[in-house]
């Protein structure tokens, strides 16, 4: 791993993917290619974007002229593909540009990858990696009393965004066995922490909680997921890239299963204690259950036991911690915060994904 391609960088785990691996491997050079949508931000790389390590390349995946001089001209070695469109809600309003990224662009990164390092040889000379991120979002809604996902589990997506994943992560395993392309894949619960889009349920809560503006909860809120914090799943992600098998798909998650509802009132409880003179106290006073999400999926659980035992790697962070780290960490950068949000077209999905929902307490 020394010359990385890492695609949707500018994106929440993408951006934290960077740093991450910029401050712990002195040895990489790096280029980010995002065509910066609304959830990608260059903001989100100001700590790194005068490291001579590191390149940014605006364009989209589906550029296969693109992808190919980038490939090329800085013989890249590993490709990290983070990205995509990723938000359920917005693949359930309009479905397209899903199917557009996650789909083909997914395809059109596999076949420059298998064009450079299969066809034309590339790795004869280098030990080479495709490494696909997805989600457990593919394994579809999994029954209050079922053992949790792990990695034979079949596929049953169930939104647009989900169904679009997956459509993806088999495209990756096909080009493993029908080209030997180095492929490995990696699917994970929530993320959650520093420099994630507010439209997401625990930024978006923690917006909405310090401006007195109501917390929608989808439905009646007893929703599970599982949550891990950012900075582990960029620690399982280098993991698979140093030691994982090549072919293998590796299950990433938080081990914890709280209700939406609980994660809403945990950040009410934490923003309670950080700010005791509100206005707004207690925050959970501006709870509001409001119209479902159609298709809801009602639980997630993972089994991590395969990277634990093979890779050795487990979460570090606690989703007390780190739900606690995050809230700081927004108020501490109001600044981001208040240019995202400023953004019309944020304002915009706002009022579409809301205003005919309702809201009760
Ligand atoms: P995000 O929405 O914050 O960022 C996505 C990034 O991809 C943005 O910077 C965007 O500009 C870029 N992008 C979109 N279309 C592009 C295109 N055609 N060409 C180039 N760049 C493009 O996403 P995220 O939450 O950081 O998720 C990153 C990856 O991790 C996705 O593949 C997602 O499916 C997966 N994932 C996310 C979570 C989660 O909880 N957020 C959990 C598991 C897996
Ligand atoms: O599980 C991994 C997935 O997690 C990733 O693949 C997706 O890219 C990522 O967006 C996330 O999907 P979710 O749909 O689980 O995340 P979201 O933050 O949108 O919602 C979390 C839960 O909270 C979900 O059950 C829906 C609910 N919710 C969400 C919003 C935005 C609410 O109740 N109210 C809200 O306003």
């Amino acid at each position: 791993m020394e010359n990385i391609l890492v695609t949707g960088g500018a994106g929440f785990i993408g951006s934290n993917f960077i740093r991450f691996l910029l401050s712990e491997k002195k040895g990489v050079r790096l280029c980010n290619l995002d065509i910066l949508t609304y959830a990608g931000n260059l903001e989100n790389l100001k700590e790194v974007q005068e490291d001579e390590r590191y390149r940014f390349f605006y364009g989209d995946i589906n550029d296969q002229a693109l992808v190919r001089q980038i490939l090329n001209e800085f013989k890249i070695d590993t490709i990290v593909h983070f990205a995509a469109e990723t938000h359920v809600d917005r693949s359930i309003l309009g479905p397209a540009d899903f199917i557009q990224t996650n789909v083909f662009g997914t395809y059109h990164l596999l076949e420059e990858a298998r064009r450079f390092w299969i066809d034309e040889g590339f790795n004869r000379e280098k030990k080479v990696r495709f490494h696909h991120i997805s989600t457990d979002e593919v394994f579809g809604s999994l029954p209050p009393d079922d053992e949790p996902f792990n990695e034979t589990t079949p596929y049953a997506p169930r939104s647009p965004y989900s169904a679009s994943k997956a459509a993806s992560d088999h495209l990756a395993r096909s080009y493993f066995h029908t080209y030997g392309l180095p492929i490995t894949i990696t699917n994970c619960s929530n993320n959650y922490g520093p420099y994630q889009f507010p439209e997401k349920l625990i930024p978006l809560s923690i917006l909405n909680a310090v401006q007195g503006e109501p917390l929608p909860v989808y439905g009646d809120g007893k929703q599970i997921r599982d949550w891990l914090y950012v900075e582990d799943h960029c620690r399982a992600i280098e993991l698979v890239l140093e030691k994982g098998t090549v072919g293998e798909t590796y299950l990433v998650g938080g081990n914890n299963q709280p209700t939406n509802l609980e994660i809403v009132e945990s950040i009410c409880k934490i923003l309670d204690d950080l700010i005791p003179g509100s206005p707004f106290k207690p925050h959970s006073s501006l709870i509001r259950y409001v119209e479902d999400r159609p298709g809801h999926d009602r639980r997630y659980a993972m089994d991590t036991r395969k990277i634990q035992r093979d890779l050795g790697w487990q979460p570090t962070v606690s989703l007390e911690a780190g739900l606690s780290k995050t809230v700081k960490w927004y108020l501490e950068n109001w600044d981001w915060v208040a240019s995202v949000c400023s953004r019309p077209e944020f304002g915009l999905w706002v009022t579409r994904n809301y205003w005919q929902r309702g809201g009760k307490r």
